[in-house]
């Protein structure tokens, strides 16, 4: 079995559109608990340093300004096969190849505005979850 955890962001096109509580219901019944949260803006200057692995992509500008636009809901989230799993739950990360009843397919509108990030792997889980959380805001 793999890691127990790994580490979502809620964007902040699903931010806008009132979407953090539907998510949170598919996150739950999907059988994750949550371990950390918090409700906050990036700047891009920290937005830049989350996705920095892209920085020499086409799309790290649009990304990062785009990720930092607004508020965003971060957390780490605890089940058994939590990477793969949650990956499975939000879906392809360009919406339109996503299956029906993934997070994105419901929810995000294009490639960039896809509503939830999740992490690749356990290493970066734990690297983003401690990008975001302190241990004493972790349980
Ligand atoms: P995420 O899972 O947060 O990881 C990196 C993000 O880069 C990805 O979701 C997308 O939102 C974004 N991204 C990936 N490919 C493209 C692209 N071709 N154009 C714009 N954004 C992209």
């Amino acid at each position: 079995m793999s890691g127990k955890i790994t580490f979502t962001m809620i964007k902040p096109d699903a931010v806008e559109a009132n979407n953090i509580g539907p998510i949170l219901s598919m996150i739950n019944k999907a059988g994750f608990k949550i371990q950390a949260m918090k409700y906050m803006q990036l700047s891009k200057e920290q937005a830049g340093k989350f996705y920095e692995v892209h920085k020499d992509r086409p799309f790290y500008g649009e990304l990062t300004q785009y990720m930092s636009n607004g508020p965003i809901v971060a957390a780490v989230l605890s089940k058994d096969d939590a990477v793969a799993d949650y990956r499975k739950l939000i879906g392809a990360t360009d919406p339109s190849k996503a299956e029906e009843g993934t997070i994105r397919k419901t929810f995000a509108t294009s490639i960039a505005a896809n509503a939830v990030h999740g992490s690749d792997s356990d290493e970066n889980a734990q690297i983003e979850a401690n990008f975001f959380f302190s241990q004493l805001e972790r349980l």
